[in-house]
């Protein structure tokens, strides 16, 4: 039920025999940022030549079905229904004011027909493809400058056939750069929920220059050795909201981003007022990752409830020379992360430039950084904190933090450099950057 706006579950509590009690839980959420739409105009892809048998291509019927929706313009939008079946498709834009509902049953799976993939224009933050300088694949399911779009279904598959994709990169065949399952561009208002990605190309979901996004109950698989397969990366955006997903790809499974060097900071649209919660996953990279492109600055970025198992980092916050821009107000708290190489790292100096027109003197600011009730089992080396000597990371606030390491002596400590704030029960004990600061007014850890 909703009540002041606020979701609230009530919750059956059982203690048979005696009595049978009814609880009301308060489930925190964001999702209430975007009003779910309710569409009365409904069109099934079946209406417009779509066959889900595996084989036909149903390009021209997703064009076609998003063209009538678009020109028609009913009151209220309208929901384009995907039956149970498997519909090949090439990529395709999306309109404002459209469902793209996918049954239960349902695939939207991607066409491995990479020489007919069109080609778009880079984003401005990025001077050019994130992987290749020029052009870019447009996304398998795209859309730009739109409002008031829903993906959702009974959990129904977008699936990216990512493995001709990752095996041009693998053999460094790949002209541009590879697609992502889904870009948002300048939009507004998005819900995506209930449905599963698959084997993305490249990053899964991409809102960029958008605002008020909702992903919640999304699982996101691609196999653990797939290249870039990030989960959800919102980016240049504003007031997004991710939330109950299970995440398990071969990159980061969330990293918030904001354009890169002189192009990301020429176009100067930060991220911010982001929260992330309740998620699950494994990969050889991040759970939640901040960076490394963050030229137009990060702030305000909530993460909570996260729960990891088998990562490469639990979190990870990077940026480096030449980015510019800032990493301040991030709050991650009440994570839990099994069988992880790397606890918690930050780091001034990582990822790779767009070309060399860089300007080195562009230092990032990462400032006002707090990580607490922390619990690792398994975790090899509990991480690292290295600022710029130019440019020291400032008001990095540790605290409750338990990362438990393997049997056997051997295990490295934590290594801080250019870098001041507070450690509070922090195990094994932090660096001493950190723990003799602790007090000053650089962190004030609220208890
Ligand atoms: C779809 O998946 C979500 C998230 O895993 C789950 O909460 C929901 O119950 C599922 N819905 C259906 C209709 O299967
Ligand atoms: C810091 O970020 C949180 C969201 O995590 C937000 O609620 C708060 O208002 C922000 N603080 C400032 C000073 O902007």
């Amino acid at each position: 039920m909703i009540r002041n706006g606020v979701l609230v579950v009530v919750c059956l509590v059982t203690m048979w025999p005696y009595y049978m009690m009814m609880v009301e839980c308060d489930v925190v959420t964001c999702s209430g940022i975007v009003p779910m739409s309710i569409r009365n105009d409904v069109i099934s892809i079946a209406d417009f030549g779509g066959v889900g048998d595996g084989r036909t291509l149903n390009t021209k019927a997703f064009r076609e079905a998003i063209y009538r929706i678009e020109h028609l313009r009913r009151r209220g939008g309208t929901l384009l229904y995907i039956p149970p079946g498997d519909y090949v498709t090439g990529s395709f834009s999306l309109t404002s004011h459209m469902t793209l509902y996918l049954a239960k049953g349902a695939v939207i799976r991607a066409t491995q027909d990479t020489l007919n993939w069109p080609l778009i224009a880079p984003l401005p933050s990025y001077g050019r493809g994130r992987e290749l300088p020029g052009e870019r694949y447009m996304s398998l399911i795209h859309g730009d400058g739109l409002r008031d779009v829903i993906i959702t279904g009974e959990n129904g598959t977008i699936d990216g056939q990512g493995d001709v994709w990752w095996n041009m990169w693998r053999q460094r065949s790949l002209k541009f750069t590879r697609p992502n399952l889904i870009e948002l561009i300048n939009s507004h208002n998005i819900i995506i929920s209930n449905v599963i990605f698959k084997n993305s190309p490249f990053w899964n979901i991409h809102p960029v220059y958008c605002s008020n996004v909702v992903v919640r109950y999304v699982t996101i698989l691609a196999p653990a050795d797939s290249p870039n397969t990030d989960g959800v990366d919102p980016d240049s955006s504003s007031h997004v909201c991710i939330e109950d997903s299970y995440i398990a790809t071969g990159d980061d499974l969330v990293a918030v981003k904001s354009g890169w060097d002189e192009y990301g900071i020429k176009f100067g649209r930060k991220s911010s007022d982001i929260t992330i919660r309740r998620i699950t996953g494994s990969s050889p990279f991040a759970g939640i990752a901040i960076g490394s492109e963050t030229s137009g600055g990060v702030e305000n970025v909530l993460a909570e409830h996260i729960n990891l198992f088998n990562m490469g980092i639990g979190v990870h916050i990077k940026t480096n020379i030449g980015r510019g821009g800032f990493i301040k107000n991030i709050t991650l708290s009440n994570i839990y992360m099994e069988n992880t190489r790397k606890g918690i790292k930050i780091a001034g100096d990582v990822g790779d430039h767009p070309d060399d027109k860089f300007d080195p003197s562009a230092l990032p600011v990462v400032k006002d950084v707090t990580i607490r009730d922390v619990w690792g089992l398994n975790v090899q080396q509990p991480g690292s904190i290295q600022g710029l000597k130019n440019s020291p990371f400032t008001g990095i606030c540790l605290s409750n933090i338990n990362l438990h390491g393997v049997a056997g002596p051997g295990r490295p400590p934590w290594k801080c450099s250019d870098v001041s704030g507070g450690a509070l029960q922090v195990k094994p004990s932090p660096c001493s950057e950190l723990a003799t600061t602790y007090g000053t007014s650089s962190c004030s850890i609220p208890f």
